[in-house]
């Protein structure tokens, strides 16, 4: 079959992502294990969930643990967040230390207690403060810096150009843009338009983000917005194979049919002991509690099960349940919205 990418491959720094499609970073779910299975996939780029600068200058573990890459997992980016040029320069070093191929900075978080410190999307509202920590951060690293924003704070402040001219001129190499503004929160719809005035008031690339769903919607956000790449975000739960139907897209092929359960059950299985093994056994059984009924959306006798599952504190006992589960699907079943 002939491959007609319908983007052109992504050039960073020293590296060609021969297909633009992006792993969201989503903290609490996209670690280090979530984003191996979603490599699978055909993911050209992912990205750790949002290291706060303040934590990596207090040394924490748990941020080491964030921040881990994989030797397999390249390009990665790994994500900063924070407000004060200093610590942002300071987590961007370390950053490039713990393996990063890109430093991304977060400024979309919308989350009250980020916010309050003039972090994430709080930081939209001070353009001269974006200046100087993107300034701070792009002269720290030698490796391409990203930043990841939303469209403004809310609907009367949106200033999504100004401020994807102010990273391109500061010399950031790539703009992800979330459609929504932070007033939004997740409600509402991205607009894929407001992703179009980034796109046309820069020569970066632009990466289109907010309510991809399954290929049909990643051509309709491109077809819109004309930019450069796609994003995934919360599609993915439970339905890490989606990222192979938007690839396909992506590349004008015929989509891979989903996973049988069978199929399902393997990639649950290879989740849930990479959990295990990252994240040791009370954070992993408390971690499957979110995931494992993310995979049984839409088949029969989910509501039961996920009931059941949510009870279940121990590790052993989860894995019994969830392959007992899996494996008793007939193996042509399909969940009911293959795009959960
Ligand atoms: C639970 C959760 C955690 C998130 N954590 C982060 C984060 O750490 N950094 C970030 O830039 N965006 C974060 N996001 C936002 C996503 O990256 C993405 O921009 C958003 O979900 C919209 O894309 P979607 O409609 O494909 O989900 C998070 C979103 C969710 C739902």
């Amino acid at each position: 079959m002939t491959r007609t990418n319908i983007l052109p491959p992504l050039r960073l720094g020293a590296h060609t992502i021969d297909v633009p499609l992006v792993l969201a970073p989503m903290a609490g779910i996209t670690d280090l294990p979530f984003r191996r299975i979603c490599r699978r996939f055909g993911v050209g780029l992912t990205v750790t969930e949002m290291v706060a600068s303040r934590a990596v200058d207090m040394k924490r573990a748990r941020t080491q643990k964030i921040a881990q890459v994989a030797p397999d997992e390249h390009p990665v980016a790994i994500q900063i967040a924070g407000s004060d040029p200093q610590y942002m320069r300071q987590a961007a070093q370390w950053a490039v230390a713990q393996g990063a191929d890109f430093v991304d900075i977060n400024m979309g978080c919308p989350v009250k207690k980020v916010c309050k410190q003039l972090a994430g999307s709080a930081m939209l509202r001070d353009e001269r403060l974006v200046r100087r920590v993107l300034d701070a951060v792009v002269q720290a690293v030698q490796v391409p810096v990203t930043l990841k924003i939303r469209t403004g704070w809310d609907e009367r402040s949106k200033n999504v150009a100004t401020i994807a001219r102010i990273a391109e001129d500061a010399g950031v190499q790539m703009l992800t843009v979330h459609g929504r503004t932070r007033a939004q929160m997740f409600h509402g719809h991205a607009s894929w338009e407001d992703i179009g005035l980034a796109k046309q008031a820069v020569s970066i690339p632009v990466i289109g983000n907010g309510d991809i769903v399954d290929g049909a919607s990643a051509r309709a956000m491109l077809a819109v917005s004309g930019c450069d790449g796609v994003m995934v975000g919360r599609a993915v739960q439970g339905n890490p194979w989606v990222l192979a139907e938007v690839r396909a897209a992506l590349l004008n092929e015929t989509p891979p049919p989903p996973p049988t359960p069978a199929e399902r059950w393997r990639i649950v299985e290879q989740h849930l002991r990479e959990l295990c093994a990252h994240h040791g056994q009370p954070t992993a059984s408390r971690l499957a509690r979110k995931h494992v009924p993310w995979y049984s959306k839409g088949l029969p006798g989910s509501a039961a099960f996920r009931s059941q599952f949510q009870q279940l504190h121990d590790w052993q006992a989860q894995l019994d349940a969830a392959r007992r589960y899996f494996l008793s699907l007939p193996e042509d079943e399909q969940p009911v919205a293959y795009a959960a």
